[in-house]
């Protein structure tokens, strides 16, 4: 990370280590899906430590699920300290991709093999928060509809 990252303070900006998350995150679901993907929401990102300038950050994507044209995709973004082999996790990100067709119209994409305990975990967390999700957004419509037929 350089100067150019980082506030007066000398920690990179949240919105840095954001876009590169989602440039990874979009890495990953085209190597998924073999097609292009867009961002289409963030689920979760959650800053756990500071990231300062000189450090070598390595964002690590990995699809958790995937539904009928969408991931799920969990970003671990880690910073070490050149010189002192100290590395930490300094951030976490869910962010929803979908799989889009050379018409950008949202395409099918292949099941995910998920075998070892970790996979299964990290798809059934993928799923509760999917869950989560859909849950709020029909929670707000039906307020909403409450609210409008008095
Ligand atoms: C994301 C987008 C392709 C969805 O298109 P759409 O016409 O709403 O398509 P659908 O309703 O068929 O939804 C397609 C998938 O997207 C998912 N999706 C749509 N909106 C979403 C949101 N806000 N958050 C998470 N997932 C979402 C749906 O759940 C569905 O997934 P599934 O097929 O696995 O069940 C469209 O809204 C879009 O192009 N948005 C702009 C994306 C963008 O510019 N991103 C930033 C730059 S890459």
């Amino acid at each position: 990370m350089g100067i150019e990252d980082a506030n007066v303070a000398g920690f990179v900006h949240g919105g840095t280590v954001m876009k590169l998350c989602d440039e990874a995150a979009a890495l990953a679901a085209v190597r998924h899906s073999g097609h292009g993907a867009v961002t289409g929401g963030v689920d979760r990102m959650t800053f756990l430590e500071r990231v300062e300038i000189g450090d070598l950050v390595t964002f690590r994507a990995t699809v958790n699920a995937a539904w009928r044209t969408s991931m799920e995709v969990g970003v671990r973004v880690e910073a070490e300290r050149p010189g002192t082999g100290v590395v930490r996790h300094t951030s976490s990100a869910y962010i929803t991709m979908v799989a889009i067709d050379a018409d950008g119209r949202p395409t099918p994409v292949p099941p995910l093999l998920a075998e070892a305990p970790d996979e299964l975990r990290r798809e059934r967390e993928a799923q509760t928060r999917r869950d989560n999700r859909l849950a709020e957004r029909e929670q707000l419509r039906e307020s909403e509809r409450t609210r409008l037929s008095g």
